[in-house]
């Protein structure tokens, strides 16, 4: 068996850019996603801005986050967004039901939202309530906040502080709306879809709003043969997917406490991605062979058990190396179906289940798949580059995945990027990157690794794993030798 894998890289006939959206992010009102984590108030004494700490903002802006998802997830139909507007002292409140059955209080609501997107350079994404809400109260959402005439909405929105019109285009039609977005069949949800749709307006000139329909639970190929069969093209900007890595939906097992058999299982799960994504697109491909719907995961990422004695309604979970390399293998496979993916949003933004950002109190913290994040932004935007190569077999008791995960992009300055993945959790893996069509030269590179997969930052050691610069690569005769060691992550950079 030949030790090393070849992989080359060519230049793409048709050029296909990753668009920089598949960097998106998610922040539902679950748990301490929002409060207490992104907004804690403004009279707090932790610094913020509005209400929104500081140090996320900062976190977030160097990740260089595209786009932000608000405010659900399942919250999303249960959310009505004129309780989240006016003076706090009218704000009714509610009960979150899905998540822990907390009282919320609407403190944190469209202007709040929004304002923050602006600050952060982030384009929102707002979830249309389609479950409990109605066709109108969605119409008066997109009115209120695209519209900068005059009008019933606008004259609101004005009264509330906001003169010039936020102009959103990214517009989620109702969330799973296969579950706890009202438990619907496909044929019915197309049809509540093709209502709504109807009367959201583009107010402004936005290029059009991107309306996006509420999508398939992983392998739910039905759901997508429907929605691309029932809806016209011209009302559809995207199509959701929505796949979560999980053990085993009753037993979850514990994020940080887990042995190589709950790994094996959650990357076989995690890389059922590749298999989700390319059939969804062929059927998507059916129906809009020139591509012009988006598919858009709008929620992925790796689901455990909550930390022992969190809420149990919270999500709260740590994130070891484990999830970074879930992280750089998923990304992998959107960046190299860039030509259809063109959204994604981890799951979830700040303290909720495989968060970049971990807060205790007045203590941040940068988990291992936000620095996987940060190491992929030079994908955003580029042109993605084909990759041709077999993987070796990662095999754990007679079972095997894929060992090596890999996609590589050109940004307009010409630099190139190679993100590679060695998921195997004990051996080392060599690979032969052919330069010769390239012509890279001056290679540099960034790896993320620790001693053990369960390794995790914590509030007292929080930067226990950081990317590092890599120098286990040579240069010998037009041909780039990388040994990438067991489970980490690298991006080779060069000209
Ligand atoms: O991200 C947590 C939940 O997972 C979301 O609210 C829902 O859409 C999904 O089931």
């Amino acid at each position: 068996q030949k030790e090393t894998t070849i992989l080359s890289i060519k230049k793409a006939e048709k050029p296909v850019v990753i668009d920089k959206n598949i960097y998106g992010h998610f922040a539902e009102h679950l748990g301490r996603c929002i409060y207490g984590g992104f907004f804690v108030g403004d009279t707090s004494k932790i610094p913020n801005t509005r209400g929104v700490r500081n140090d996320i903002i900062a976190a977030l802006k160097e990740l260089k986050i595209p786009n932000l998802r608000w405010p659900g997830g399942c919250f999303a139909d249960t959310y009505h967004w004129k309780d989240g507007v006016g003076p706090q002292e009218k704000r009714p409140t509610i009960v979150n039901t899905w998540w822990g059955g907390v009282t919320e209080d609407n403190s944190f609501g469209t202007h709040d939202f929004l304002n923050l997107c602006e600050e952060l350079g982030a384009q929102p994404y707002l979830s249309g309530n389609v479950g409990s809400g109605t066709v109108q109260e969605l119409a008066d959402w997109v009115q209120y906040t695209n519209f900068s005439g005059k009008s019933p909405m606008s004259d609101l929105r004005k009264a509330n502080g906001r003169t010039e019109p936020w102009k959103v285009k990214f517009w989620g039609i109702g969330n799973e709306a296969w579950g706890c977005g009202g438990n619907m069949t496909p044929e019915y949800y197309a049809g509540e879809y093709r209502k709504f749709a109807t009367f959201m307006s583009d107010w402004e000139n936005t290029g059009g709003l991107t309306r996006i329909a509420s999508g398939a639970n992983g392998s739910d190929y039905n759901w997508t043969e429907v929605l691309m069969k029932n809806i016209p093209l011209n009302m559809l900007g995207g199509v959701g997917v929505h796949h979560y890595a999980v053990i085993n939906w009753s037993k979850k097992g514990d994020a940080v406490d887990f042995n190589e058999d709950g790994y094996f299982k959650t990357m076989t799960s995690a890389l059922k991605m590749e298999e989700y994504v390319t059939k969804h697109a062929a059927i998507m491909d059916k129906y809009d062979p020139e591509k012009k719907v988006a598919m858009m995961v709008d929620e992925w990422g790796a689901w455990y058990e909550v930390q022992q004695g969190t809420n149990p309604g919270f999500l709260y979970q740590q994130n070891t190396m484990r999830d970074a390399v879930l992280a750089g293998s998923t990304l992998n496979i959107f960046n190299n179906h860039a030509d259809r993916v063109r959204m994604a949003n981890l799951a979830q933004c700040v303290n909720v289940l495989q968060a970049v950002i971990l807060t205790d109190k007045a203590k941040m913290i940068l988990t291992p798949t936000y620095h996987i994040m940060k190491m992929y932004r030079v994908h955003q935007d580029a042109e993605l580059l084909p990759i041709d190569f077999k993987s070796p077999e990662y095999t754990f008791e007679g079972k095997t995945l894929p060992a090596i995960s890999a996609s590589a992009s050109k940004d307009k300055s010409g630099l190139v990027h190679i993100s590679l993945v060695n998921i195997d959790a004990k051996k080392e893996n060599k690979i032969e990157i052919d330069l010769a069509e390239l012509g890279l030269k001056n290679v540099t590179a960034t790896i993320l690794t620790s001693k053990k997969l369960q390794d995790y930052n914590s509030f007292d050691k929080p930067n226990a794993i950081e990317p590092k610069e890599f120098k286990g690569f040579k240069n010998a005769k037009g041909k780039l030798e990388v040994s990438i060691p067991a489970f980490s992550v690298v991006v080779l950079e060069g000209k």
